[in-house]
């Protein structure tokens, strides 16, 4: 039995006009036995197959759908690296499990593919908190910078931009326009945007955005608990505030931390980003002990909130549903795909180059 449950944040996330028509509501997941769920998985790799289709997943959604993807030739990844592999696996059909800006950037780099997601209402807060109407304008007030936007942005935005980069190669794209002597305009992330302007003294511009998952830890909670485990390594994603940036051992993409986490010779790990990253972590390093970064102390307002609530919106039901139908199908209009694409390619281009 499906238990439809309201939408958690359904004051924030809004459906777009250029966004597919048949978006289906967000079905919450029932309680389910291990044989019911058992039985989803093997439905689902069923229709992976008959259907020709790819799953490709963040590190952030549930660790059910990423061993499907691992175990189907599908792709586990962080938003640099999922754009990618759409881009070059040769399926007709690609299945984004993670947030909207996800599907619509393998839309936007896979026009010919068809693009579905498990739900189309998984937004997020970087994304909702920077709508084009307002950003346009902004751009156009200030026509001497270099307009370079964060991944999580809508096609819209991206359409906008000069640049469109991920957290993995942001640090290097702002180094390589500094270089070239260029002013920047950055959105959404001010947190993101202030980490790079700090490390590579660019002259950048920021849009007052931040990601409501990472922005919720607490440096002093870290560094009392940092306290009680002196010889943890701390690992924090720059979404975070500059204070806990200030604590980390290591800041660094999805992937860099998971990456950091196999490396390094410490034994225990604190972690400042969304809890899901912990399969992956554990898989890259199953001797290592990892522990959620605070996010309770002064001003806090839940106790453990590391994880994103839209990217919990995907799971094992409305995969098969998605799939099984071919419901929630992402569209870009395609006067903004090919605005988006250009700046979007050109990152892809860039960090092709910088990995030769
Ligand atoms: P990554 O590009 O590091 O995967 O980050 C995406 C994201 O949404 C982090 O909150
Ligand atoms: Fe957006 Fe933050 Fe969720 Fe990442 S964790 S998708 S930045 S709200």
């Amino acid at each position: 039995m499906t238990t439809k449950r309201s939408n958690p944040i359904a004051a924030i996330a809004q459906t777009r006009s250029n966004l597919a028509l048949a978006a289906e509501p967000w079905v919450g997941p029932a309680e389910m036995t291990e044989a019911e769920r058992e039985q989803l998985i093997k439905r689902i790799k069923r229709l992976l197959k008959e259907k020709d289709a790819a799953l490709v997943a963040h590190y952030y959604t549930d660790g059910d759908i990423q061993m499907i993807a691992d175990e189907t030739g599908g792709h586990v990844a962080d938003s640099l690296e999922m754009a990618r592999f759409g881009h070059e696996h040769p399926a007709r059909t690609l299945v984004v499990a993670g947030v909207r800006f996800m599907g619509e950037t393998a839309k936007i780099l896979n026009p010919e593919k068809r693009v579905l997601m498990p739900t189309l209402e998984a937004t997020c807060s970087l994304d909702e908190g920077c709508p084009p109407d307002k950003f346009i304008p902004f751009c156009d007030a200030h026509p001497d910078r270099t307009v370079v936007v964060y991944a999580n942005t809508s096609a819209e935005v991206k359409a906008r931009a000069d640049w469109v980069v991920t957290s993995s190669i942001a640090v290097k794209v702002i180094e390589h326009l500094k270089d070239k002597g260029e002013k920047i305009l950055w959105a959404p992330d001010k947190h993101l945007g202030s980490y790079i302007q700090q490390l590579t003294g660019a002259d950048m511009l920021l849009w007052n955005g931040a990601c409501i998952v990472h922005e919720a830890f607490k440096a002093t909670a870290l560094a009392a608990l940092k306290a009680q485990h002196p010889q943890a390594a701390v690992l924090v994603h720059p979404e975070s505030p500059a204070a806990v940036i200030d604590l980390a051992d290591v800041v660094g993409s999805t992937t860099q931390l998971i990456e950091a986490a196999r490396r390094l010779p410490n034994r225990q790990f604190i972690v400042a980003t969304d809890r899901g990253i912990f399969y992956k972590m554990n898989q890259a390093a199953p001797d290592k002990t990892f522990m959620e970064a605070p996010t309770a102390g002064a001003g806090a307002s839940c106790q453990s909130c590391a994880h994103c609530p839209w990217m919990e919106m995907n799971n094992l039901k409305n995969l098969a549903h998605t799939l099984e139908t071919g419901s929630n199908e992402i569209h870009v209009e395609p006067a903004v795909r090919t605005e988006a694409l250009r700046a979007t390619q050109r990152m892809l281009d860039f960090a092709h180059r910088e990995i030769q």
